[in-house]
């Protein structure tokens, strides 16, 4: 999907996500000592509020304009930044990022590994590069996402990418998603990985 479908979907509805962050955001990095971190494909910036809110200085790019505007105007703390990840870099003098987030991006292989790469030289030593989004697996085992296998998670693909870096998680962690026909379990994939 291009911005321009990415823009339709969130105008077709109040909110897109949920206001409440990540399950696994909240739960790895609630406890750590904040910093600066940058949140990638951000969308309506729950990830990056709720970090935010918890100290951390926040910037968040998405390429959606509908998305960063709502982000906006529930967060003046967050810097906000319409553009695309595949070709956004930080600004000279503020590419030391103590931890980047990439949640539920799904881009082709060719796309999203230069991404990944370029992202782990924008950490500062001791950053943190975490990583969630909807495994492989999710097709046959979970439930919702995308339903297209090349552009879903594989750890075993993506963990090369963090050649260099401490592998402090890399599994497939199970999430509930409640429906209206109960509560079932999504498959992620979970990486955090540290700069040493
Ligand atoms: C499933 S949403 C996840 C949003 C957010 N990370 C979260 O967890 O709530 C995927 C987001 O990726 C954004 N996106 C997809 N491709 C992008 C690109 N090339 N550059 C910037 N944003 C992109 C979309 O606009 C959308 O907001």
């Amino acid at each position: 999907m291009d911005a321009i479908d990415w823009d339709d979907r969130y105008r077709a509805t109040d909110r897109l996500w949920s206001v409440e962050p990540n399950v696994f955001v909240a739960d790895r990095l609630g406890s750590q000592r904040p910093g600066s971190g940058l949140d990638l494909a951000s969308g309506e910036g729950r990830n990056a509020i709720w970090l935010a809110d918890q100290g951390w200085a926040m910037t968040a790019v998405d390429f959606s304009d509908t998305a960063i505007e709502r982000g906006r105007r529930h967060s003046e703390e967050v810097q906000w930044v319409v553009a695309d990840v595949r070709t956004w870099e930080p600004a000279e003098g503020s590419r030391g990022f103590d931890l980047v987030v990439v949640a539920y991006l799904h881009l082709l292989t060719d796309e999203m590994e230069p991404l990944i790469r370029r992202a782990v030289d924008w950490l500062v030593p001791g950053g943190e590069m975490f990583m969630v989004g909807h495994d492989r697996t999710n097709i046959e085992h979970g439930v919702g996402g995308p339903q297209y296998p090349e552009i879903l998670w594989d750890l075993a693909e993506i963990v090369p990418w963090l050649a260099g870096l401490d592998i402090l998680e890399a599994e497939v962690v199970e999430r509930d998603v409640v429906g209206e026909d109960g509560t079932r379990v999504a498959l992620d994939s979970l990486i955090r990985a540290r700069r040493v």
